[in-house]
Formats: structure tokens, C-alpha cells, sequence
């Protein structure tokens, strides 16, 4: 299981409470299987499109501004994990099985460990 910690703080309060909310809802994910009620899958999927929709608005605006050198590619990545959501959203809703949530808590792990804790870091320390 994975935890926030204070080495994941940038310093930016609106990026910090969005991705404590993510580390959040990565519990309630972790707890999702099969027999889980199909309205509260639901919800963690329109969460999850919410956030990122909200997200990965303001760090990109956040690199504009400072002009960051790897806005594209970072930007990349946050399109990879809409897309990501949204393909195993379509097919969870028509089945919740067990394989589909897996796919879905190893895209959210893979998430926080390599995203949040390297690549969001890795902008944030280039802002001036
Ligand atoms: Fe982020
Ligand atoms: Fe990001």
C-alpha cells in the first residue's frame, strides 16, 4: 500500500491537496472487488475523470507559465492516464470482475509510485 508522505509535498497548496485526494481515494480503490456495488464503482471513476480533468489543467498551466522544457512529454503522460481511465471505466461498468478492477489498481500504483512521486517532483523543482 502506498502512503502520502511529506517528501511528496511541492509546496504549491492546490497540487498538494489535489494529489493528498488521489492518495485518499487510492484506499477506497484498493478496497474495490467484485461483490462492490456497481454505483460506487461508478463514482470512482467519474472521481478519477474529475480529477484529472481539474489536475493536470492546473500543472500544465503551471509549466506554461514557467515555460518547462518537458511540458509536451509530461503532458503525454497525463493524456496516457485519461485514456487509460476511461478504457477500463467503459468496460468495468459493463462487468466489475476482478481482472477489470486489477487493471484499475495497477494503473492508480503505478500512478502514485511513478508519476506523483517522480515526474510531478521532477517539474515542480524546475519552477522558480
Ligand atoms: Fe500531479
Ligand atoms: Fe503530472
Amino acid at each position: 500500500m502506498l502512503w502520502w508522505t511529506e517528501d511528496l509535498e511541492t509546496g504549491i497548496d492546490t497540487i498538494d491537496e489535489q494529489h493528498k485526494s488521489i492518495f485518499d481515494k487510492a484506499k477506497e480503490i484498493f478496497d474495490l472487488g467484485p461483490e462492490s456495488d456497481i454505483e460506487t464503482v461508478e463514482k470512482i471513476f467519474i472521481f478519477l475523470m474529475n480529477y484529472a480533468n481539474n489536475h493536470f489543467y492546473e500543472e500544465e498551466m503551471l509549466m506554461l507559465e514557467n515555460s518547462y522544457k518537458g511540458f509536451l512529454n509530461h503532458r503525454k503522460k497525463h493524456n496516457h492516464f485519461i485514456e487509460e481511465i476511461y478504457r477500463i471505466y467503459q468496460k468495468t461498468i459493463e462487468n466489475s470482475s476482478e481482472e477489470n478492477l486489477n487493471e484499475l489498481k495497477v494503473l492508480i500504483i503505478d500512478w502514485l509510485a511513478n508519476h506523483i512521486s517522480c515526474d510531478d517532483k521532477e517539474f515542480i523543482t524546475t519552477l522558480d
